[in-house]
């Protein structure tokens, strides 16, 4: 029987009575997709082929020899969890709508892909999202991209090894755009932070029976169908088996300084002192920098994590609707919208992120968000959420605002933030806070089977 994507039970992928549909899709699948891979380090190489034969030549020799499948990467979790061996690094592949018809895909057959929005290109798409001008967009990304390569692992040594070897193969025909460069970043408790300062990659939707099995699931279920993020790979030799996956990619570089300037002025405006004064930054981002979500506590601090809640009960007197985590997952609503977000922080730092160091210490550019999710539907998870919630002021309720975080648009209508945490009253409208987060430039592919990827 062909895999049921929406199918509400998460996946015993090691069960031993796995159907064989399953497994194959499992053999043919990317990793990183149903599960996070390690990509403490990465290199993102974006390419351009020319020539149909080379191109398709040269994605062969990839998938064949340097990728792994989603089975793979699961044992490897496995064993690594029991004691034994380290994984291998991760290698992964997007192509583009113009990718595609470089590889020698006609205009019909592009049409088998059924989300518009791969379809036109993200140059295509900047008035939906309110993206800035491609002309503003850094030049790499204003260039033709047909494919992006993503190389990743725990350690630099092995992306610097594959990243060499891969680009080695690059046929002459085919060029090197640009590249970009992650680097992970954790705060003191070893959890992974954004250049905010903020935990960040916590809430994820999860596809598999053990990472749902281990998180505990009173009042959000963690557990997603796989159609969130897997469809038919038109092209592949069996569509029903063979699956991939919409990737958006986003550079959106960060403006710390200009943030955090943010979040002093607002403590101030609002008369906080001491630890309250976090709850200034908690106010825009939904949680606070240790993860702790608003909607439950008033302070930061607590150990774990939590990922554990809902928004229910707390109209907006505890974390306001225009949160980041509140606009872009209100939970009690729009599960079909979540994605799985896969980025990774980029630039360097000289400061300590998490610390408490004046705005002044903080870089106001150079460093961000190498944002990628993926997407069953582009149109109706990354764009709808960018659209309808972000940059929607009237999300949820008339007069939100934009989220702070990454809404783009005019930001023209004021805001009221609470008070005191709980309570019902509101502080004298306010400008919006300033837009600190600048997209420089993306692409949407498509991370396609890997059976595809080894017939070409
Ligand atoms: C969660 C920061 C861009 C969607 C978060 C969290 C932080 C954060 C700190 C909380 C950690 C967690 O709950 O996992 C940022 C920053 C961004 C950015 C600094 C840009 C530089 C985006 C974009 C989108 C997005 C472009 C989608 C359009 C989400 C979602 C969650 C999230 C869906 C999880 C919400 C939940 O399930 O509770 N982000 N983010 N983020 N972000 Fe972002």
């Amino acid at each position: 029987m062909p895999v049921d994507l929406n199918n509400e039970r998460p996946l015993a992928w090691d069960s031993a009575t796995l159907d064989a549909d399953t497994v194959a899709m499992l053999d043919n699948l990317q990793p990183n997709i149903l599960r996070a891979h390690v990509r403490e380090h990465l290199s993102v190489l974006f390419v351009r082929f020319n020539d149909v034969a080379a191109g398709r030549a040269f994605l062969r020799w990839v998938a064949t020899t340097k990728m792994k499948s989603a089975r793979e990467h699961l044992r490897e979790v496995r064993d690594f969890a029991a004691g034994r061996r380290r994984g291998t690094p991760y290698v992964g592949l997007g192509i583009s709508k113009a990718g595609y018809r470089d590889l020698g895909h006609s205009v019909q057959d592009v049409r088998k892909f059924g989300d518009p929005v791969f379809r036109d290109g993200m140059k295509r798409r900047i008035a939906e999202v309110n993206d800035p001008p491609v002309e503003a967009w850094e030049r790499v990304y204003q260039r033709e991209i047909h494919a992006v390569i993503l190389i990743g692992d725990a350690e630099a040594e092995p992306v610097a090894r594959l990243r060499k070897e891969i680009l080695g193969r690059l046929p002459e025909s085919a060029r090197l755009l640009g590249e970009e460069r992650g680097q992970g970043m954790r705060n003191p408790a070893g959890d992974g932070i954004e250049h905010f300062g903020y935990v960040d990659g916590r809430s994820q939707p999860l596809f598999l029976a053990d990472e749902v099995d281990r998180e505990p699931k009173e009042h959000w279920d963690p557990a997603f169908p796989l159609s969130n993020v897997l469809v038919p790979d038109p092209f592949a030799p069996d569509p029903s088996r063979h699956h991939g996956s919409y990737l958006v990619f986003r550079k959106l570089e960060q403006n710390v300084r200009a943030f955090k300037e943010i979040e002093r002025d607002l403590a101030d405006a609002l008369g906080l002192s001491g630890v309250d004064r976090e709850r200034a930054g908690a106010m825009l981002v939904g949680r606070f920098k240790d993860g702790t979500p608003l909607t439950l506590k008033p302070k930061p601090g607590g150990g774990t994590v939590v990922n554990d809640f809902t928004f229910d009960g707390d109209d907006g007197s505890k974390c306001p609707f225009s949160g980041h985590v509140r606009k872009t997952n209100p939970r009690s609503f729009g599960r079909n919208v979540i994605m799985a977000r896969r980025g990774q922080t980029y630039g360097e730092r000289t400061d300590d992120p998490w610390d408490d160091s004046p705005p002044e210490h903080r870089p106001s550019g150079e460093v961000g968000l190498l944002f990628m999710a993926f997407n069953g539907s582009l149109l109706d998870q990354f764009e709808f959420t960018q659209q309808s919630w972000a940059d929607n002021p009237d999300f949820e309720v008339e007069g939100t605002g934009h989220d702070p975080v990454i809404g783009q648009g005019n930001r023209d209508i004021k805001v009221t933030y609470p008070k005191v945490w709980g309570k019902p009253d509101k502080s004298a409208p306010q400008a919006q806070v300033a837009q600190t987060v600048t997209m420089k430039g993306g692409e949407y592919f498509f991370a396609p089977s890997l059976a595809y990827l080894r017939n070409l």
